[in-house]
């Protein structure tokens, strides 16, 4: 959008929507950024340094007391290395993020596209700190310097929520997409704790169902890069603790989800592709494990894959299905909806969350699900059928 447009833009809003939000050309919502001042009395700053932030939109008539709070995803840094190149993206600085985010899917304000939630506060917390918001540390070597502080932003930004309405909440919502879904399971049992005691607090997890599988040249790939992230940014205090202390002497095993979810105990639901792209791509089959390539074809089109690829695919999914099952053992309450689409992140994207063509499992939606099960209206414990049977999938792959 160029700069006339943005004017454009803005003077429109002061009609439709406010300050705090504009619509481009094409109907998309942007919001504005918020940068939080206070972050550095709290020593809470993105990897380089700068202010952490994050994205609101007023909620109006019934949900004007209801909060959305949405963790943005990216992916992790496991090494000084990969960390300094991501503090000079938009991945580790608020410097270099886009000041104005779009809205649809979930954060959608437009009834016809977001029915549970198009009313309700919505906040889209940025990702800048490279651990899933879950960090607390400080590397510094005469020439370079790197802030590990995720859990410091993640207090930081709920400390400016509160006053702004969130404190007197009566329904909320945690979520999160990919490395922020992740940031959801490990912040949700801390959330319901700011929160008044009659509110109705529950977590969602959007992609963020991180499985600690082996590869398929049988490494822990992903166990072991878990494990550098977590000693890396000082994760480990931050854990659960009681989750710790069931898994003595391997505490970064609490970084995954299906290890976390028996401690965490308001109701949770899990949105994951049982053949996520990510998953498939970083655990299943990582760069290490193929060096010959074999598995590129496959990669990018299901169709392409040989049939014992695909045999590994349909074990990666009944592992998710077993590992979602235990999970489920503690939470009555809970929800989740495994489908088998190839793609990473369902709720943010309109096309994936709420559409005349999008996803189905059993004739419902992603958003009608999630919706079902928010308000009780119908139990909702969706498994797609393996791949290929299924016809509602928009296959994403990057
Ligand atoms: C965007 O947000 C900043 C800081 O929160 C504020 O100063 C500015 O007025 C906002 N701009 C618009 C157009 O809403
Ligand atoms: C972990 O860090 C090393 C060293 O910087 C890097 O080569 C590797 O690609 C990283 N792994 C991932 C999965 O990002
Ligand atoms: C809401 O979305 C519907 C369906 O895309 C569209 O027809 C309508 O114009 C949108 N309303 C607003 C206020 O943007
Ligand atoms: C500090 O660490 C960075 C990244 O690991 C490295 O490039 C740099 O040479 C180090 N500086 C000193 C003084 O060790
Ligand atoms: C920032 O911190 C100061 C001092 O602790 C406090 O008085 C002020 O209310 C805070 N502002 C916000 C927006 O939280
Ligand atoms: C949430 O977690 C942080 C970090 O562990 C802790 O300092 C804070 O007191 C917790 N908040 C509440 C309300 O328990
Ligand atoms: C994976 O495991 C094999 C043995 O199964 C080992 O030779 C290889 O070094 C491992 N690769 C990585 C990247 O850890
Ligand atoms: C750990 O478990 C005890 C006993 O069930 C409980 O009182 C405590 O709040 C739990 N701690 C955390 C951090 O969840
Ligand atoms: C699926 O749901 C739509 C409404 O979302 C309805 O119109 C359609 O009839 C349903 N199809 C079946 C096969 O139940």
């Amino acid at each position: 959008m160029n700069v006339n447009a943005v004017l454009v833009a803005i003077t429109l809003a002061l009609l439709t929507c406010g300050p705090r939000c504009i619509y481009s050309d094409d109907q998309r919502l942007l919001v504005n950024m918020t940068l939080v001042r206070n972050a550095s009395a709290l020593g809470a700053f993105c990897l380089d340094g700068s202010l952490p932030a994050y994205h609101l939109h007023r909620g109006f008539g019934g949900g004007a007391r209801n909060w959305l709070l949405q963790f943005e995803g990216g992916g992790w840094c496991n090494s000084t290395k990969s960390c300094l190149d991501r503090a000079n993206t938009r991945r580790g600085s608020t410097r270099y993020m886009s000041k104005w985010e779009v809205f649809s899917g979930i954060l959608s304000n437009n009834a016809s596209l977001n029915p549970d939630f198009y009313n309700w506060n919505r906040v889209k917390l940025r990702y800048c700190d490279g651990a899933s918001f879950a960090g607390d540390a400080v590397y510094k070597n005469g020439t370079s310097l790197l802030y590990f502080r995720g859990q410091k932003i993640w207090e930081a930004i709920i400390l400016d929520l509160l006053p702004k309405g969130l404190g007197q909440a009566r329904k909320a919502l945690l979520s999160g997409s990919s490395a922020g879904g992740l940031s959801s399971f490990l912040h949700c049992n801390n959330f319901t704790k700011y929160l008044p005691s009659t509110a109705s607090v529950k977590c969602l997890s959007d992609a963020g169902f991180f499985l600690d599988e082996r590869d398929i040249s049988s490494n822990h790939t992903m166990r072991s890069f878990v494990k550098d992230v977590v000693s890396l940014h000082g994760v480990e205090k931050n854990l659960d603790e009681n989750c710790t202390a069931s898994y003595l002497n391997f505490p970064e095993l609490c970084f995954f989800p299906q290890y976390a979810m028996k401690f965490i105990t308001p109701p949770f639901f899990i949105l994951n592709s049982a053949y996520d792209v990510y998953q498939f791509h970083h655990i299943l089959v990582p760069p290490s494990a193929d060096p010959q390539g074999h598995w590129n074809r496959c990669k990018l089109n299901p169709a392409a894959c040989n049939p014992q690829q695909l045999n590994a695919l349909q074990e990666f999914r009944r592992g998710m299905i077993v590992a979602v099952g235990l999970s489920y053992k503690y939470s009555r309450r809970g929800g989740f909806f495994i489908n088998s689409c190839f793609a990473h992140g369902q709720s943010e994207s309109q096309d994936t969350w709420f559409a005349a063509d999008s996803p189905r499992v059993h004739n419902r939606t992603i958003a009608e699900a999630v919706g079902d099960w928010y308000f009780n209206r119908r139990a909702t414990k969706e498994i797609d059928c393996p791949y290929p049977c299924v016809t509602t999938c928009h296959n994403l792959i990057p």
